[in-house]
């Protein structure tokens, strides 16, 4: 008997078995390489929740860019981003082809041939500039993606920007694509003197449609060795909401319920959906709503309680008529929440929570939640 492997990946950054719903981002993204200069995707932002899938989308461009034989320079905001990009940039350049895979996480000592000046003292756009070019003159396509973006300071984001738009205008090969959570990247790109970016093309990672999810929930399973009957796979599909992270939670967790009886039959039921499912949930719940709710100020986490009273939207008036106080005195309660995307504005007086399930999360802890802060 074939080995059985589970393809399901519910790891952050982890490629998935199935890239789902991402084709037209990645055709688009391609598209623009071979327009040339000017073509609107060689600078876009990718923005969702938590666990939405950024990251994946961003390894999944620079894999494109790296199959055209561009460079790719892959960076999370960190304090010291510039400095980092440019050490990144300056290996890149120093490399014999300028296309050499380095590990950018990590600043390694030059190798290569011959000296290599301090790459230390270049300006980002001159660092950029260099990449662009290979050693022997010839022009060559620099693909810079930063990840975690909403963390980035304005200083840098503007930085980086004004050396983008240079070398755009210089009529250089250069691609930049940007990626974070909602709030904080429309928060920092609104900010002064970015506008450059605020025209980037948007990619909003919102629910991927079910029956995509369905399609690729089986092909993993049976591309693995196992089957699933038509119940059991509408019951994940659902379960899942259409978010990546779900859906590799709920195709792992399944899955492993079904190898337990693997050696009778090797289909999945609506028994091992179900129970599968739970243990998912209990995984998304710890690692998803435990650390958005971390360290909340009580009124914060009231406020979402007063939420879980309405199946859907809620309108902000009637949460503080539930709190017996005036809707003024929860704004800065709600912007906290709004930022860091637990919930989300749907219209003016409205919101929402932001990801699945954070309501039957919050009613299923109301008591140990409240507990911590003594009440
Ligand atoms: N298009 C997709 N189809 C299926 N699964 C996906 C897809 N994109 C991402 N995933 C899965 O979802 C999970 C989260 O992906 P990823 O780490 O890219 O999310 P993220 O938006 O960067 O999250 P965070 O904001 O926490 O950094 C991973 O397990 C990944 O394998
Ligand atoms: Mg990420």
């Amino acid at each position: 008997m074939k080995k059985l492997v589970n393809p399901f990946k519910p790891t952050a950054g982890a490629e998935p078995p199935v890239l789902i719903g991402r084709e037209k981002v990645l055709e688009d993204f391609s598209d623009a390489l071979e327009e040339g200069v000017g073509a609107p995707s060689r600078l876009m932002r990718i923005t969702g929740p938590r666990g939405s899938g950024k990251t994946v989308l961003l390894t999944e461009l620079g894999d494109i860019a790296r199959e055209r034989g561009w460079s790719v320079v892959d960076e999370t905001a960190s304090e010291k981003l510039v400095s980092s990009l440019v050490a990144a940039l300056g290996q890149r350049a120093a490399s014999p082809e300028a296309s050499v895979d380095f590990d950018l996480g990590v600043v390694k000592a030059h190798v290569g041939t011959g000296a290599v000046e301090d790459s230390s003292k270049l300006t980002l756009r001159e660092a950029m500039g260099r990449a662009t070019s290979r050693r022997t003159g010839n022009p060559m396509g620099l693909l810079v993606t930063i990840d975690e973006v909403q963390d980035a300071a304005e200083s840098d984001m503007r930085e980086i920007a004004s050396a983008v738009q240079h070398l755009i205008r210089e009529r250089k090969n250069v691609a930049f694509v940007f990626a974070g959570v909602t709030t904080g990247v429309m928060d920092l790109i609104n900010g002064p003197a970015l506008t450059f970016l605020r025209r980037a093309k948007a990619e909003e990672l919102g629910a991927i449609p079910l029956d995509e999810v369905s399609v690729a929930l089986r092909a993993s399973i049976e591309k693995s060795g196992m089957r699933v009957s038509d119940a059991a796979l509408d019951d994940m599909a659902r379960a899942t909401e259409g978010y990546a992270y779900l859906i590799q939670l709920v195709g792992y967790h399944v899955w492993r319920m079904a190898r337990r009886h693997a050696g009778e039959s090797l289909t999945i039921t609506q028994e091992d959906s179900s129970e599968g499912v739970k243990e998912a949930l209990r995984d998304f719940n710890v690692a998803v709503h435990e650390t958005a709710l971390a360290d909340l100020p009580l009124k914060a986490v009231e406020y979402l309680l007063a939420m879980t009273c309405d199946d859907g939207v809620s309108s902000t008036a009637e949460i503080a008529d539930r709190l017996q106080t005036s809707p003024s005195s929860l704004t800065s309660y709600r912007r906290m929440l709004v930022k860091r995307q637990i919930i989300e504005p749907t219209a003016r007086g409205f919101v929402a929570f932001s990801i699945p399930y954070t309501r039957e999360y919050l009613m299923e802890s109301r008591d140990a939640l409240l507990a911590r802060y003594g009440c």
